[in-house]
């Protein structure tokens, strides 16, 4: 398997499915990539699953650069998309050029993420003319989640729907080259996906988006809340808790470890001119 690029990307539309899902580290980035995934997202998501806070207001820069390089060096086949976390991009285009800079010199990424429609789109033009791909994220956008009244499905309404619609063309002439829908009416996901010419990736927004995406954590059962729109593949979370409660009974009993299977011998010979090999 080669690394994908964003014209294998922009391809795919009406001929295959894109998968993606999130990783944040070594491990996450390694499964992702040995099950054959499209794209890895270094989400801001980081912010709940690695760093247990209740929204992603508070992802750095710094923070984003970390995970990245640690999930670019473990999946080197992989396309890999990094989020531009909250206030790293909002302020002006020479803003957004140099975080989005840092984050594809550091770390090999191959393109950024960033939220908003019609707010950040000289941010999105400046990127695509300085050579760096942008990934869009439309309907909730949880960097906005105190503006929207928290973490709802957006959309609902026709005016809601026609804006939508309207910024999903307007990042598509500013040059993304795909777009994540989060949480918006699978009607309108579908009826947009049909009409844009770059893929939709949906996460909550029905089956006639282009692709999928979703959080690590929450597709193998490691979160305690799941989303509506997340499914859970696996419950791993359950499985890694038993398995810590069979260790501590197992240390606890004499059980583990087993010395001749989990350790290492000494010869006779070494041992009996240890000191202590006498007092026993
Ligand atoms: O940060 C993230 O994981 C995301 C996905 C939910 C799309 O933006």
């Amino acid at each position: 398997m080669s690394k994908k690029t964003i014209l294998n990307i922009k391809e795919s539309k009406n001929v295959k499915k894109l998968t993606m899902i999130t990783a944040y580290d070594a491990t996450s980035a390694r499964i992702v990539e040995k099950a054959g995934i499209d794209m890895i997202l270094v989400g801001d998501s980081l912010g709940m699953t690695m760093q247990g806070k209740n929204d992603t207001n508070g992802v750095t820069m710094d923070d984003m650069i970390y995970h990245a390089k640690i999930v670019c060096n473990n999946a080197p086949e992989t396309f890999v998309v990094v989020d531009m976390p909250f206030m790293s991009y909002e302020i002006c285009e020479a803003q957004a050029l140099e975080n989005a800079g840092r984050i594809f010199r550091e770390t090999g990424a191959r393109a950024v993420k960033l939220e908003g429609g019609e707010n950040v789109l000289p941010q999105i033009k400046a990127l695509v003319n300085a050579g760096i791909p942008v990934m869009g994220h439309l309907g909730l956008t949880p960097q906005r989640a105190a503006m929207l009244g928290g973490f709802k499905a957006q959309a609902k309404t026709a005016e809601g729907a026609n804006k939508l619609a309207d910024e999903a063309f307007m990042l598509q002439d500013a040059g993304c080259f795909a777009i994540v829908l989060e949480a918006v009416p699978y009607k309108v996901a579908e009826a947009l996906s049909k009409r844009l010419s770059i893929p939709t990736i949906g996460i909550g927004a029905g089956n006639g988006c282009d692709g999928q995406v979703l959080v690590f954590h929450d597709m193998l059962g490691f979160s305690d809340f799941t989303p509506r729109f997340a499914k859970r593949y696996a419950e791993l979370g359950d499985l890694a808790v038993k398995a810590v409660q069979e260790y501590i009974q197992e240390v606890e009993t004499s059980a583990f470890p087993e010395s001749e299977k989990h350790g290492f011998t000494i010869s006779d010979k070494e041992w009996d001119n240890f000191y202590w090999s006498k007092m026993e």
